[in-house]
């Protein structure tokens, strides 16, 4: 634990494991704020695009990035994120974001900027003052339970087959998990997650990083299946 008492679950894994779902409902039932970095590779690709910028360039990209003014609302029960003032939401999510985010992931200095912001945030809820009164957070990404918080309380890599992680993500972007639906998601999370973990592992679970393989599991399932891990780790520590 935190010295100040806090909790801090750090949650990993590749798209469509579930992992925002499930860290959000998490943190909801503990009381803990909720994080979402990948939001914040979005807003940050978001942002430069907004700018003229060509993602290729990484160091005008990093330098956007270190002055991008972004918000980030860590409630669970209505998380919010804006850039400038600006809502992004929703624009975040689009297939033309997701489809170049990776260009922004893996430039390092943009690694290092948004790390940075992410151990304040993270730090900031182990304060009174944060927006969980001081009792912690769920961090959920693809390097909070090795780069970013590799000291958290209870660090989870949530996996899921490519199968179910592929009928996940049709079922998010296309509304069915027909065939067709399947192989236009297909390029996008595969090929993503290749480009990605040239940069993070989030594939394998690091020394003392708790697996928790979501395929045949639904959301409810999934939730239970955390909080029975955070359980486990209070019992052995109280
Ligand atoms: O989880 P997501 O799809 O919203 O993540 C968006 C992008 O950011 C994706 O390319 C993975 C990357 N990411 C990362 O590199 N490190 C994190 N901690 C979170 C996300």
């Amino acid at each position: 634990m935190h010295a100040s008492g806090a909790l801090v679950v750090a949650i990993d894994g590749p798209s469509g494991s579930g992992k925002s779902s499930v860290s959000r409902e998490v943190a909801r039932r503990l009381r803990l704020a909720y994080l979402d970095t990948g939001a914040m590779y979005r807003a940050a690709a978001w942002w430069c695009l907004h700018q003229g910028l060509e993602l290729a360039d990484r160091s005008a990209v990093a330098e956007a990035v270190r002055a991008m003014p972004l918000r980030m609302v860590l409630d669970p029960a209505a998380p919010a994120i804006e850039v400038g003032g600006h809502p992004v939401a929703e624009e975040i999510r689009s297939t033309g974001i997701s489809s170049v985010v990776s260009a922004v992931a893996t430039n390092l200095e943009v690694r290092a900027e948004l790390g940075r912001r992410q151990r304040e945030l993270i730090e900031a809820e182990c304060q009174p003052g944060g927006l969980s009164g001081g009792r912690g957070v769920v961090a959920e990404g693809r390097d909070i339970t090795t780069v970013i918080a590799p000291d958290a309380d209870v660090r989870i890599l949530l996996t899921a087959s490519e199968e179910a992680r592929l009928a996940r993500r049709a079922l998010d972007v296309h509304g069915s998990v027909d065939q067709a639906s399947v192989e236009a998601t297909r390029d996008q999370v595969l090929r993503r997650d290749a480009q990605d973990s040239t940069v993070v592992e989030f594939r394998t679970a690091a020394a003392g990083v708790v697996t928790v393989d979501s395929s045949a599991l639904d959301l409810e399932q999934t939730v239970l299946a955390v909080l029975k891990v955070v359980k486990a780790w209070q019992a052995r520590t109280r």
